[in-house]
């Protein structure tokens, strides 16, 4: 049974992850990696709530219940031992991942199970480093306190009961849970993003403007945002990692990140988060 939850990173992903599950009655840790991020993390924490109250999705006093089960650290080394799952939601980085599993398996107490957020890299590979059996992928989509789909992503020696203790965990906090097998990008991610690396392949070869691109596809294909705003949402460098591991993992051609992306992330226009990409915050 899950009842304390650990969030390594609180960043885009990891406070969303924190809402959720604070709203559902678990005592959860943020862990960071200094004061200013727990801070940023806490503050991003209180917004995502004031909104549900301002929509009447909850009420004041279950705003307040939730932030009073939230605990946060500084350091993965004081993550508490007594943790029952490990959610990571640090950077897109396999070894920065790696290093941070390895030094988690001494430290908490052997049933806890491992998940990653990873967009992309092998759930397989990350287990390596720790515990196979209890490790597995809990994809999650942003933003997370919105967005209903959770991928659950088996390795290759994730147990039954890994499994069916994350799906049911899953359902319990309101999200629809989707089995997966460990390939390169899941479902998500293998179908998104090489229509987003088109759309910016379009772009760069002159086919249309940004604003054009996004309108067929919100017009023509009824997306709710088009694939270029949709890229700035996610944040190009995690467009360019993923699109990294694609082509790496299948070491197919057609997964070759776009060259007008792998600019944009080298000049520092991120997207959103750097205030700008295809288009300007
Ligand atoms: N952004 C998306 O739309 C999205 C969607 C699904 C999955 N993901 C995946 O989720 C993960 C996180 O992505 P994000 O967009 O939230 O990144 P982000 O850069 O917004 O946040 C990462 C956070 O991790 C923290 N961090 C880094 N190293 C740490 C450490 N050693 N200890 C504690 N904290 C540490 C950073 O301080 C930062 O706040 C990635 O694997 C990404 O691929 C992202």
């Amino acid at each position: 049974m899950i009842k304390e939850i650990s969030v390594i990173g609180g960043g885009t992903m990891g406070n969303g992850i924190v809402t959720v599950f604070a709203l559902n009655s678990s005592s959860v840790n943020l862990i960071e990696m200094d004061q200013e991020k727990v801070d940023k993390a806490l503050s991003s924490i209180a917004n995502n709530l004031s909104r549900m109250v301002t929509k009447g999705t909850i009420t004041g006093s279950q705003m307040q219940k939730s932030l009073q089960r939230i605990k946060s650290f500084i350091g993965v080394k004081n993550t508490p031992i007594t943790s029952d799952l490990i959610i990571e939601a640090i950077y897109e980085n396999k070894d920065a991942k790696i290093s941070i599993f390895k030094e988690l398996q001494k430290l908490i107490k052997p049933e806890c199970i491992f998940a990653s957020n990873t967009s992309s890299i092998s759930i397989t590979e990350l287990a390596n480093s720790c515990r196979p059996d209890k490790f597995i992928g809990m994809h999650f989509m942003n933003p997370v306190p919105v967005m209903k789909l959770v991928e659950i992503i088996r390795g290759f020696s994730t147990s039954d009961e890994t499994f069916r203790i994350i799906k049911d965990l899953a359902n319990a906090v309101g999200k629809t849970p989707c089995e997966v097998n460990d390939y390169p990008g899941f479902i998500s991610n293998r179908i998104l993003l090489p229509m987003i690396n088109e759309a910016i392949y379009t772009l760069m070869e002159g086919v249309a403007k940004v604003e054009d691109i996004d309108t067929v596809m919100k017009l023509g294909m009824n997306h709710p945002m088009g694939p270029l705003a949709l890229a700035d949402f996610i944040g190009l460098d995690v467009c360019l990692a993923i699109m990294e591991v694609l082509h790496n993992g299948f070491n197919d051609s057609k997964y070759r990140p776009c060259p007008l992306l792998k600019k944009m992330v080298a000049a520092g226009k991120l997207g959103r988060k750097s205030g700008e990409g295809f288009y300007k915050y």
